[in-house]
């Protein structure tokens, strides 16, 4: 296993060379009490710090070094002329606060893209400046509570939301301030339009909007899609679409011919901007036109052939410092325009295809939660391998990295028991799929002849099984040398006490 950068450190090793400070004015500007002599830091040569952080990298699993199914995620390749683009110094060097005059091409872009996702949308405007899908709900969800506030009707504040949603919209809703109804999908994993109809008869006046994820959650495209937009709009209410799953349908289906109000798009999962860690991501928000007064400022426009910042009249107000993550508009722009509109339709074709390939492959082994074909993403059930086996979907997917294979998303959605959720996108071979189709076969063959050896998995692993209870009750967030209320031990002498009590509670984490 990889030691610690702190474990390798060396007394007196240095991996920097810097002049002698000639000089101690420095030092009558920092204040006595926030001086340390010592901070402890690792000594090691810049080959140390190299071939460490070098290993460490190669510890990751990627997109880039293999298959990677998570569903909900598209965890598609990135084609690397996105980076390229990103790279030109035209847009890398430039600064949030140049002037709209010198940044005409940046803004161009911006317009461009607008334009472009309102068009795969069907939609009337766009904002690009959301940060991720979650904020794009968030900005798309707060259109809504503008939209009837300014009509005068505050008391809509119920959104529903079929169980079946992304785990983000409640949450969105819940930070706006609205009142959840979660409605209980059918069977057949569609919306039950009974417990819809009931819900508006019962709340007339107060629902705001529904949230829905096309495809849901369960890799399923909603068939009735039309008419619950028809019903909210009868009620007063709007729709919006969580498009984060757009993989699916982009090029192909417009949501917002199906009568939807508002949606989200997540660049870094459809437009092949990288996400992933928490890095920079993007979420614009596409909506019709009587929503598109209460865009947040600034949206890009065009007057003449100049590009400019514009306020909208009734705007929600700023969501995101300066322009969004200008990074990522750079790269699905990129991938678009390489694209172009037949090659889009391509890739939610395969997208379905290659979900339905291992649908099938798989049915045999590890069933379907539905038996319909699927969208982009499959979702199956390890119910029956648990009570033949006593091997549950947790310990499948662990044996599946002694595989070689990063994990599925397991146990969401909530409503589908030992679920995996299966998203192979269009990116993937079929030899890929076959190779990861026959590593889950073996697995449920070994769950059946030895079910220890997939119980106590993984075993070629740098760690093996670790206790996630513990992981997620009682992280180690950052690495101390020992006890951390051992002051002197922890940060050498020249501590800061006052310091210190502020960074007690982190270290306890
Ligand atoms: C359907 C769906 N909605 C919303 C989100 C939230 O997006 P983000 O993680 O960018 O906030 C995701 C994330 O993958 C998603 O799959």
């Amino acid at each position: 296993m990889e030691a610690l950068i702190f474990e390798l450190s060396c007394p007196g090793r240095i991996g920097h060379s810097l002049p002698e400070i000639d000089t101690d004015d420095y030092a009558a500007a920092i204040p006595a009490e926030l001086r340390r002599e010592s901070l402890d830091l690792p000594e090691l040569s810049e080959l140390d710090v190299m071939r460490h952080f070098v290993r460490l990298s190669q510890l990751n699993y990627s997109i880039d070094s293999g298959f990677y199914p998570l569903g909900s995620c598209t965890m598609k390749y990135n084609p690397k002329i996105n980076e390229d683009a990103a790279s030109l110094p035209g847009f890398y060097h430039l600064h949030p606060m140049q002037p709209e005059y010198e940044i005409q091409g940046a803004l161009q872009i911006q317009y461009e893209l607008q334009e472009m996702l309102m068009a795969l949308a069907g939609m009337d405007a766009c904002t690009l400046q959301p940060a991720a899908g979650a904020h794009g709900e968030f900005t798309g969800m707060a259109l809504v509570r503008a939209y009837h506030r300014s009509r005068g009707d505050a008391d809509r504040n119920l959104v529903l939301i079929p169980d079946s949603a992304h785990g983000t919209n409640p949450a969105t809703c819940t930070s706006l301030g609205m009142t959840v109804m979660s409605l209980k999908t059918g069977a057949d994993g569609n919306v039950d339009m009974t417990v819809l109809e009931r819900a508006l008869a019962e709340n007339q006046g107060k629902v705001a909007g529904m949230m829905i994820t096309v495809p849901s959650t369960l890799g399923q495209f909603e068939p009735n899609i039309v008419k619950i937009a028809d019903l909210l709009h009868a009620a007063g209410a709007l729709l919006y679409c969580d498009g984060a799953n757009m993989n699916a349908m982009v090029g192909e289906i417009r949501p917002g011919d199906l009568g939807v109000d508002v949606l989200h798009i997540n660049l870094h999962k459809t437009f092949t901007t990288p996400h992933g860690g928490g890095g920079p991501g993007s979420g614009p928000v596409a909506c019709k036109a009587h929503l598109a007064p209460f865009l947040p400022t600034p949206v890009v426009a065009k007057e003449g052939d100049r590009y400019v910042m514009q306020t909208p009249e009734h705007t929600i107000g700023k969501v995101r410092a300066f322009w969004g993550n200008f990074g990522m508009h750079i790269r699905a722009y990129t991938y678009i325009r390489q694209q172009g509109a037949s090659g889009l339709k391509q890739v939610s074709r395969d997208a379905v295809l290659n979900a339905n390939y291992i649908r099938t492959q798989l049915q045999d082994t590890i069933p379907p939660a539905h038996d319909r074909p699927c969208m982009h993403e499959v979702v199956l059930t390890g119910k029956r391998l648990k009570q033949e086996t006593g091997v549950k979907t947790l310990d499948v997917v662990k044996r599946l990295m002694d595989y070689g294979y990063h994990a599925p998303t397991i146990y969401f959605p909530l409503i589908v028991e030992e679920c995996m959720l299966i998203e192979p996108t269009e990116t993937e071979s079929r030899e890929t799929m076959d190779g990861f189709i026959a590593a889950m076969k073996a697995i449920v063959a070994e769950a059946h002849s030895d079910p220890e050896l997939v119980k106590s998995a993984p075993h070629n692993t740098q760690l093996g099984r670790l206790d996630e209870v513990t992981a997620a009750r009682d992280p180690k967030l950052r690495w101390l040398p020992s006890d951390p209320r051992d002051e002197e031990s922890a940060w050498g002498s020249g501590r800061n006490p006052n310091l210190v009590s502020k960074l007690e509670p982190l270290t306890r984490d």
